[in-house]
């Protein structure tokens, strides 16, 4: 496994990272998660994302029996806020960055976490409020670092304007071979600006690793067959997205590479990408994705996928 350095941050995370949306606490029970868990241990992944709302705290609490006995210093946790709790409990006004960072701490069973995150852009909070309740968080120690999720180049722009707000170092965005949309202003921005992409899902939830195909139902034991996990799956299983997906296999197999490893080396061969947040069903999941790090793709590879997918 190969590291980066989030950011203007001090953290060095695995560029293959463990995410726990729809998944632990949730969809996959507790055995086959704490199985993801230990083999992504085992390949050298150090980084692991969550949030307060994945599971309404059913991942973050998994997440604290998992981690526990693991040492703090061994990994790099990341967690969320933004999304409504109960009907009051949202947003990012500094009466919930302080309720809610609490509550994640007493679910992930830790006295900090690496990285805060606040999940989208709250339109109902002055931005003043939020980063000087950000600030707070930072100088309690209960976070190391702040980051976003999904914000606009305006609302970056706004954020870094405040003077003497808290430093953002890391933005999530969705980012893969299937969805390129932070390339064009996000990236370079946030560049500039020592943040660093932390990018979600890199495999399109799956589409990007070839399970799915033309005219044949999902397999059984896939997320877009999964009541609780296939809800958000709609527009990745359509005739248009898996033709190119079609498109991607001779060149991953040209390429000498497994769909997902091509796909993840993909979104690493950008230098602003410090990781790419995979989810996993399964631990041979993990191994295998893992092992994307470190792939160069080469210059013909690069251009053939974007003409694959044009
Ligand atoms: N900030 C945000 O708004 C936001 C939004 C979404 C996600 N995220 C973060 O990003 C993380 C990753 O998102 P994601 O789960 O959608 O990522 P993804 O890596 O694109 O998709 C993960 C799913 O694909 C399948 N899969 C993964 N590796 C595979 C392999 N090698 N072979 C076959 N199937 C494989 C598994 O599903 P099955 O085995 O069930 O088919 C797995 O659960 C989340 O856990 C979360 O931490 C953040």
């Amino acid at each position: 496994m190969r590291y980066r350095r989030l950011g203007a941050s001090d953290l060095d995370v695995s560029e293959i990272s463990l995410g726990s949306w729809l998944t632990y606490g949730a969809g996959v029970d507790d055995s086959k998660g704490r199985a993801c868990v230990d083999a992504a241990f085992d390949a050298g992944i150090n980084f692991i994302d969550t949030s307060n709302i994945y599971g309404t705290g059913a991942a973050e609490e998994f997440l604290g029996r998992a981690l526990k006995g693991r040492k703090r210093d061994s990994y790099v946790l990341a967690t969320k806020l933004f999304f409504p709790m109960t009907e009051t409990d949202k947003g990012l006004s500094r009466a919930q960055i302080r309720k809610q960072l609490d509550a994640s701490l007493a679910r992930l069973r830790t006295d900090h976490v690496d990285l805060y995150q606040c999940h989208r852009y709250d339109d109902e909070t002055p931005l003043e409020e939020t980063m000087d309740a950000l600030g707070e968080a930072v100088k309690s120690g209960k976070a190391r670092w702040i980051g976003f999720s999904e914000w606009s180049p305006e609302n970056i722009r706004a954020a870094l304007a405040i003077p003497g707000a808290a430093r953002f170092v890391s933005s999530q965005p969705q980012y893969s071979i299937l969805y390129r949309r932070p390339e064009k202003e996000v990236f370079p921005l946030c560049a500039a600006n020592g943040i660093g992409q932390i990018v979600w899902s890199p495999l399109g939830q799956g589409v990007l690793t070839g399970k799915y195909r033309k005219g044949a139902p999902p397999p059984a034991d896939s997320r877009a067959a999964s009541p609780e996990m296939g809800g958000f799956m709609g527009r990745w299983i359509n005739d248009a997205v898996l033709s190119k997906v079609d498109r991607l296999r001779p060149i991953a197999e040209k390429a000498g590479l497994s769909l997902p490893k091509l796909a993840l080396a993909w979104v690493l061969r950008r230098p602003e990408v410090s990781s790419a947040i995979i989810g996993a069903s399964r631990p041979e999941q993990v191994a295998e994705n893992a092992a994307a790090s470190g792939i160069v793709l080469a210059p013909d590879v690069v251009a053939a996928v974007d003409a694959a997918v044009a």
